[in-house]
């Protein structure tokens, strides 16, 4: 059974950048396989990882959608669907990406939902590590791809109202009954300004972890470039190792 880390948070708060840094940490370690999954329709970990293009859950969901004649009669729908999906991962250095996307049409998607939490609860078995970049609310998470996880990170900035947020967002998970083995939070560009007095009461000090805000950052995303560009003396990427070593110590 793979470990599945959760990235969760508001817009903008730096989810898919700390999941493509960890994705790409975990990668280099070697310490077993890595699927990284964009839960986000508005989907941009590709980007973050210097990926560019590539084949969406939702295209496929739409081909279906729309000439249910592509599935073979022999092989029917859910077997069609599982052999399409290990189609769409793409393979990079070190780890795979499966991008969900958005789907179009309007329509139920309760059969396929189901079918891609079967396929997701195959995939976690597969691979050793599954990171998962989810969209700002918790649908996805919780009706799409699976309802528990080993580790929950939750991202927020170092703002009073992103902190509340955050903590609603674990409040959410309790009460929509999501098993999350570990929690964390992470207090994502900080300036040396936060004050997060209280949370460590709440969380446990060794269950937060800053990431400082580094303009490199920003500029390669503006440029539309990878975060593994990033040069080796990143603040960011210390801190992430460090947020790494902590959850998973090499011993
Ligand atoms: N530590 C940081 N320092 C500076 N800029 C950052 C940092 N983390 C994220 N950003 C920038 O903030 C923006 C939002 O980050 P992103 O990871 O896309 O957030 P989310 O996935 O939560 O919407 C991006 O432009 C990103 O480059
Ligand atoms: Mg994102």
């Amino acid at each position: 059974m793979g470990d599945v880390i959760v990235i969760a948070g508001k817009g903008g708060t730096g989810k898919t950048t700390i999941s493509a840094l960890l994705t790409q940490m975990l990668g280099r370690r070697e310490a077993g396989s890595v699927l990284a999954v964009d839960a986000d329709p508005n989907s941009n970990l590709p980007d973050a990882l210097g990926l560019g293009k590539v084949n969406t859950i939702a295209d496929l969901i739409e081909e279906v959608v729309k000439t249910p004649g592509v599935v073979p009669q022999s092989m029917g729908k859910d077997a069609y669907f599982e052999y399409k999906i290990n189609e769409d991962i793409t393979e990079a250095s070190g780890y795979d990406l499966l991008v969900m996307g958005r789907p179009e049409g309007p329509g139920c998607y309760c059969y396929i939902n189901n079918v891609l939490r079967n396929c997701m609860a195959k995939l976690i078995k597969d691979y050793s590590f599954v990171v998962i970049d989810n969209e700002a609310g918790m649908e996805h998470f919780s009706r799409k791809t699976t309802r528990s996880c080993s580790e929950l990170i939750v991202v927020c900035d170092e703002t009073k109202v992103g902190v509340k947020s955050a903590e609603r967002i674990f409040q959410l998970i309790d009460e929509i009954g999501i098993d999350a083995k570990r929690k964390f939070l992470v207090v994502n560009r900080v300036t040396g300004k936060e004050d997060l007095g209280g949370l460590d009461k709440m969380f446990g000090a060794e269950n937060i972890f800053k990431i400082p805000f580094e303009e490199d950052i920003l500029t390669l995303s503006v440029k539309g470039k990878s975060v593994g560009d990033l040069k080796k003396n990143s603040a960011v990427l210390a801190a992430v190792e460090f947020l790494g070593e902590a959850i998973w110590p090499k011993n």
